[in-house]
Protein backbone atom coordinates (compact mmCIF):
# COMPACT_ATOMS: atom_id res chain seq x y z
CA UNK A 1 0.00 0.00 0.00
CA UNK A 2 2.89 2.29 1.10
CA UNK A 3 4.64 1.26 -2.25
CA UNK A 4 1.29 2.22 -3.87
CA UNK A 5 1.18 5.62 -1.95
CA UNK A 6 4.61 6.54 -3.26
CA UNK A 7 4.63 5.39 -6.61
CA UNK A 8 1.56 8.27 -6.99
CA UNK A 9 3.49 10.53 -5.48
CA UNK A 10 6.09 9.86 -7.87
CA UNK A 11 3.62 10.17 -10.86
CA UNK A 12 2.37 13.40 -9.27
CA UNK A 13 5.45 15.21 -9.57
CA UNK A 14 7.16 13.87 -12.98
CA UNK A 15 7.35 17.26 -14.53
CA UNK A 16 5.40 18.05 -18.03
CA UNK A 17 7.01 16.60 -21.09
CA UNK A 18 8.64 20.11 -22.60
CA UNK A 19 5.82 21.29 -25.39
CA UNK A 20 8.11 21.39 -28.91
CA UNK A 21 6.43 24.17 -30.78
CA UNK A 22 4.69 23.98 -33.35
CA UNK A 23 6.46 24.01 -37.04
CA UNK A 24 3.69 24.94 -39.13
CA UNK A 25 4.55 24.44 -42.78
CA UNK A 26 2.83 27.54 -44.83
CA UNK A 27 3.11 26.69 -48.55
CA UNK A 28 4.45 29.51 -50.39
CA UNK A 29 1.21 29.58 -52.79
CA UNK A 30 -1.03 30.02 -50.09
CA UNK A 31 0.88 33.22 -48.53
CA UNK A 32 0.47 36.83 -49.96
CA UNK A 33 2.49 38.23 -52.53
CA UNK A 34 6.31 39.05 -52.53
CA UNK A 35 7.56 41.83 -50.03
CA UNK A 36 7.96 44.87 -51.37
CA UNK A 37 11.54 45.45 -49.77
CA UNK A 38 14.11 42.62 -48.49
CA UNK A 39 16.80 43.14 -46.01
CA UNK A 40 20.10 40.88 -45.70
CA UNK A 41 21.45 41.06 -42.12
CA UNK A 42 22.94 38.69 -40.14
CA UNK A 43 20.81 35.87 -38.98
CA UNK A 44 19.45 35.70 -35.12
CA UNK A 45 18.81 32.63 -33.17
CA UNK A 46 14.88 33.74 -33.31
CA UNK A 47 15.22 33.75 -36.93
CA UNK A 48 16.12 29.60 -36.81
CA UNK A 49 12.96 28.18 -36.88
CA UNK A 50 11.90 30.11 -40.34
CA UNK A 51 15.15 29.48 -41.57
CA UNK A 52 14.65 25.84 -41.03
CA UNK A 53 10.70 25.68 -41.83
CA UNK A 54 12.45 27.04 -45.69
CA UNK A 55 15.24 24.57 -45.52
CA UNK A 56 13.53 21.60 -44.80
CA UNK A 57 10.47 22.43 -47.76
CA UNK A 58 13.41 22.45 -49.73
CA UNK A 59 15.18 19.14 -48.44
CA UNK A 60 11.49 17.16 -48.77
CA UNK A 61 11.50 18.51 -52.61
CA UNK A 62 15.41 17.29 -52.85
CA UNK A 63 16.60 20.37 -53.44
CA UNK A 64 18.87 20.71 -50.53
CA UNK A 65 20.97 18.04 -48.31
CA UNK A 66 18.11 17.64 -45.32
CA UNK A 67 19.45 19.20 -41.72
CA UNK A 68 18.02 19.02 -38.56
CA UNK A 69 17.05 22.14 -36.56
CA UNK A 70 19.78 21.52 -33.66
CA UNK A 71 22.12 21.86 -36.82
CA UNK A 72 21.18 25.42 -37.76
CA UNK A 73 20.98 26.57 -34.45
CA UNK A 74 25.16 25.29 -33.99
CA UNK A 75 25.80 26.97 -36.86
CA UNK A 76 23.42 29.96 -37.08
CA UNK A 77 26.72 32.28 -36.65
CA UNK A 78 27.43 31.37 -40.58
CA UNK A 79 23.85 32.37 -41.77
CA UNK A 80 22.69 35.46 -43.15
CA UNK A 81 19.25 35.88 -43.45
CA UNK A 82 17.12 37.84 -45.99
CA UNK A 83 13.49 39.40 -44.26
CA UNK A 84 10.70 41.70 -45.46
CA UNK A 85 9.21 44.45 -44.02
CA UNK A 86 7.75 42.54 -41.17
CA UNK A 87 11.14 40.84 -40.47
CA UNK A 88 10.43 37.53 -41.67
CA UNK A 89 12.56 35.73 -43.02
CA UNK A 90 12.30 34.75 -46.63
CA UNK A 91 15.93 33.81 -47.83
CA UNK A 92 19.23 32.27 -45.97
CA UNK A 93 22.68 31.12 -46.90
CA UNK A 94 25.26 30.59 -45.18
CA UNK A 95 29.31 30.70 -45.42
CA UNK A 96 31.30 27.69 -43.81
CA UNK A 97 35.18 28.24 -43.30
CA UNK A 98 37.07 25.36 -43.96
CA UNK A 99 40.97 26.72 -44.46
CA UNK A 100 42.51 30.33 -44.10
CA UNK A 101 41.68 29.95 -48.20
CA UNK A 102 38.98 28.15 -48.22
CA UNK A 103 34.62 28.47 -47.44
CA UNK A 104 31.90 26.90 -49.28
CA UNK A 105 28.50 28.71 -49.22
CA UNK A 106 25.57 26.30 -47.74
CA UNK A 107 22.00 26.09 -47.24
CA UNK A 108 21.25 28.68 -49.55
CA UNK A 109 17.57 29.28 -50.27
CA UNK A 110 14.85 31.94 -51.06
CA UNK A 111 11.38 31.59 -50.46
CA UNK A 112 9.20 30.79 -53.77
CA UNK A 113 7.22 33.65 -53.85
CA UNK A 114 10.53 36.09 -53.85
CA UNK A 115 12.22 33.35 -56.78
CA UNK A 116 13.22 35.62 -59.73
CA UNK A 117 13.40 39.01 -57.74
CA UNK A 118 16.98 39.47 -56.69
CA UNK A 119 17.50 37.82 -53.32
CA UNK A 120 19.75 34.72 -53.86
CA UNK A 121 22.07 37.22 -55.54
CA UNK A 122 21.78 39.76 -52.88
CA UNK A 123 22.41 37.13 -50.21
CA UNK A 124 25.65 35.51 -52.73
CA UNK A 125 27.08 39.21 -52.82
CA UNK A 126 26.82 39.61 -49.13
CA UNK A 127 28.46 36.18 -48.39
CA UNK A 128 31.51 36.97 -51.28
CA UNK A 129 31.65 40.24 -48.77
CA UNK A 130 32.12 38.49 -46.29
CA UNK A 131 34.50 35.94 -47.31
CA UNK A 132 36.99 39.00 -48.79
CA UNK A 133 36.68 40.29 -45.46
CA UNK A 134 38.30 37.46 -44.08
CA UNK A 135 40.88 37.49 -46.68
CA UNK A 136 39.71 33.91 -48.22
CA UNK A 137 40.99 33.32 -51.62
CA UNK A 138 38.58 30.98 -52.85
CA UNK A 139 34.70 29.76 -52.52
CA UNK A 140 32.66 26.78 -53.74
CA UNK A 141 29.33 25.37 -53.21
CA UNK A 142 27.68 21.94 -54.06
CA UNK A 143 24.38 22.19 -55.99
CA UNK A 144 21.63 21.48 -57.79
CA UNK A 145 21.29 24.75 -59.28
CA UNK A 146 24.83 24.95 -62.00
CA UNK A 147 23.51 27.86 -63.50
CA UNK A 148 22.26 30.12 -60.76
CA UNK A 149 25.53 29.99 -59.30
CA UNK A 150 27.39 30.87 -62.95
CA UNK A 151 25.61 33.82 -62.99
CA UNK A 152 27.15 34.53 -59.50
CA UNK A 153 30.25 34.18 -61.07
CA UNK A 154 30.72 30.28 -60.33
CA UNK A 155 32.30 28.35 -62.62
CA UNK A 156 32.00 24.05 -62.61
CA UNK A 157 34.76 22.25 -60.95
CA UNK A 158 35.41 18.77 -59.18
CA UNK A 159 34.45 18.07 -55.49
CA UNK A 160 37.54 16.26 -55.81
CA UNK A 161 39.97 19.48 -55.56
CA UNK A 162 38.02 19.65 -51.87
CA UNK A 163 39.19 16.76 -49.72
CA UNK A 164 38.45 19.27 -46.81
CA UNK A 165 34.66 18.57 -47.92
CA UNK A 166 34.77 15.04 -48.51
CA UNK A 167 36.07 14.55 -45.55
CA UNK A 168 33.42 16.12 -43.15
CA UNK A 169 30.38 15.62 -45.00
CA UNK A 170 30.84 13.97 -48.40
CA UNK A 171 32.49 10.67 -46.60
CA UNK A 172 29.54 10.05 -44.49
CA UNK A 173 26.52 11.03 -46.67
CA UNK A 174 24.10 8.70 -47.15
CA UNK A 175 23.21 10.04 -50.84
CA UNK A 176 27.09 9.61 -51.84
CA UNK A 177 27.18 6.95 -54.56
CA UNK A 178 24.18 8.68 -56.23
CA UNK A 179 25.01 12.53 -55.28
CA UNK A 180 23.87 14.52 -58.41
CA UNK A 181 25.54 17.74 -56.88
CA UNK A 182 27.66 19.92 -59.28
CA UNK A 183 30.89 21.31 -57.69
CA UNK A 184 30.93 25.10 -58.19
CA UNK A 185 34.14 27.58 -57.53
CA UNK A 186 34.64 31.14 -57.68
CA UNK A 187 37.67 32.38 -56.99
CA UNK A 188 37.47 36.02 -55.27
C1 LIG B 1 18.53 28.99 -56.31
C2 LIG B 1 17.79 30.11 -55.57
C3 LIG B 1 18.50 30.37 -54.26
C4 LIG B 1 17.83 31.37 -56.45
O1 LIG B 1 17.28 32.44 -55.73
P1 LIG B 1 16.54 33.66 -56.49
O2 LIG B 1 16.32 34.73 -55.48
O3 LIG B 1 15.38 33.16 -57.24
O4 LIG B 1 17.67 34.10 -57.53
P2 LIG B 1 17.87 35.57 -58.16
O5 LIG B 1 16.54 36.17 -58.42
O6 LIG B 1 18.82 36.34 -57.34
O7 LIG B 1 18.52 35.19 -59.54
C5 LIG B 1 19.77 35.68 -59.99
C6 LIG B 1 19.95 35.19 -61.42
O8 LIG B 1 19.96 33.75 -61.44
C7 LIG B 1 18.90 33.26 -62.26
N1 LIG B 1 18.34 32.07 -61.58
C8 LIG B 1 17.77 32.02 -60.39
N2 LIG B 1 17.44 30.76 -60.10
C9 LIG B 1 17.81 30.01 -61.15
C10 LIG B 1 17.74 28.63 -61.45
N3 LIG B 1 17.20 27.75 -60.58
N4 LIG B 1 18.24 28.19 -62.62
C11 LIG B 1 18.78 29.07 -63.51
N5 LIG B 1 18.88 30.41 -63.28
C12 LIG B 1 18.40 30.85 -62.11
C13 LIG B 1 17.89 34.39 -62.33
O9 LIG B 1 17.11 34.29 -63.50
C14 LIG B 1 18.80 35.60 -62.34
O10 LIG B 1 19.35 35.76 -63.62
P3 LIG B 1 19.65 37.22 -64.25
O11 LIG B 1 20.62 37.90 -63.30
O12 LIG B 1 20.21 36.91 -65.57
O13 LIG B 1 18.33 37.92 -64.26
C15 LIG B 1 16.31 29.76 -55.34
O14 LIG B 1 15.73 29.37 -56.56
C16 LIG B 1 16.08 28.64 -54.34
O15 LIG B 1 15.95 28.88 -53.15
N6 LIG B 1 15.99 27.40 -54.83
C17 LIG B 1 15.67 26.25 -53.99
C18 LIG B 1 16.81 25.87 -53.07
C19 LIG B 1 18.09 25.65 -53.85
O16 LIG B 1 18.11 24.94 -54.85
N7 LIG B 1 19.19 26.25 -53.33
C20 LIG B 1 20.49 26.16 -53.93
C21 LIG B 1 21.24 25.15 -53.18
S1 LIG B 1 22.98 25.35 -53.23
Amino acid sequence: MRQRQQMVQLEQRRPEPPQRPVLQVVKASTVAAAPARVTIRRAQLTDVEQMYRLLDGYARQGLLLPRRIQDVYRNVREFVVAVDENDAVVGCGGLRVYTPVLAEVVALAVDERCHGKGVGRQIIDTLLADARSFDLVRVFAMTLQPVFFEKMGFATTNVALFPEKIAIDCSGCAKRATCQEITMVLDL
